[in-house]
């Protein structure tokens, strides 16, 4: 396994290789969840290459970038173990100058659900994102579906801006009793970890809900917010696959989507009907 901090080295690596290039891009604090998604770049490519890179752009003043978790060694471990081909490790100074241009986040699509409470959050990912694709240029990108919201705006620029690469979505990976991984799960103390299974229990209740012919979207959020009740709750959603309002739940063109704050800690997850 290669590690490689330097964009233009990394560019120069790839350049004369004609396999299929899978990449996971990654914040690090790497998790079951990022494993399934380089097991499934490892399934579909010839090569995997993953980055680790905590991006300083995509973080508001005031958020946790400074108590973000940072585990290297544990990382490099995780991705010599699953048989990572190249890690792009590179510094905040590799990837960014001064004067920077940079990708806008779409003026409506961009700035609602977590864009709302993040002014200006997907702004710094679809920047980042839009630097990892330049220098990996891989055949396929994979991105957790638990951001949701990500995944949409990432396929989304990918499409509008006619780039050439295949975003695949991979379902999100739980533990046994529901919760979401997430590298924030580890901010959480005993009693609000307890607390945020509740995230789970409202998605659970909604597919419950929408099993027992409830298709009504009003109806089936008013449940969930008395399932998460007393978090504090920054949106609770029913949207369609393209991210618009949905009045009835359409099986297979669903995404319900939940962001709350745990004590300090904002967890998001969803559930795709
Ligand atoms: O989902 C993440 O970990 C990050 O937002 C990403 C896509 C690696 C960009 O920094």
């Amino acid at each position: 396994m290669k590690i490689i901090s330097s964009p233009l080295e990394l560019k120069e690596h790839l350049k004369n290789i004609k396999l299929s290039v899978g990449f996971v891009p990654t914040m690090g604090a790497l998790h079951e969840g990022h494993i399934s998604l380089i097991k499934k770049a490892k399934e579909q490519n010839e090569m995997v290459v993953v980055s680790i890179f905590l991006n300083p752009t995509q973080f508001l003043k005031g958020e946790d970038l400074e108590k973000y978790p940072k585990k290297d060694e544990a990382d490099k471990k995780i991705c010599s173990l699953s048989g990572v081909d190249v890690i792009f490790f590179p510094q905040t100074s590799d990837m960014y100058g001064v004067d920077e241009v940079s990708i806008l986040a779409p003026k409506v699509r961009g700035y609602v659900l977590e864009g709302q409470s993040r002014p200006g959050h997907f702004n710094g990912v679809l920047t980042v994102v839009m630097k990892l694709l330049n220098i990996v240029n891989p055949t396929r990108a994979y991105f957790g579906k638990k951001d949701a919201q990500q995944l949409n705006l990432i396929s989304l620029m990918v499409k509008q801006l006619f780039m050439n690469v295949e975003i695949v979505p991979v379902d999100t990976v739980r533990e046994k009793d529901g919760l979401a991984l997430s590298s924030r799960n580890i901010y959480l103390n005993k009693d609000e970890r307890v607390e945020a299974l509740k995230v789970a229990s409202s998605l659970r209740a909604a597919s419950a809900m929408v099993s027992k012919g409830v298709l009504n979207s009003h109806e089936i959020m008013d449940s969930m917010r008395e399932v998460l009740a007393p978090l504090e709750i920054f949106y609770v959603e029913i949207l369609d696959r393209e991210f618009n309002p949905l009045l009835h739940v359409e099986i297979g063109n669903t995404v319900i989507l939940v962001e709350v704050n745990v004590g300090t800690t904002r967890l998001l997850d969803n559930i795709w009907l």
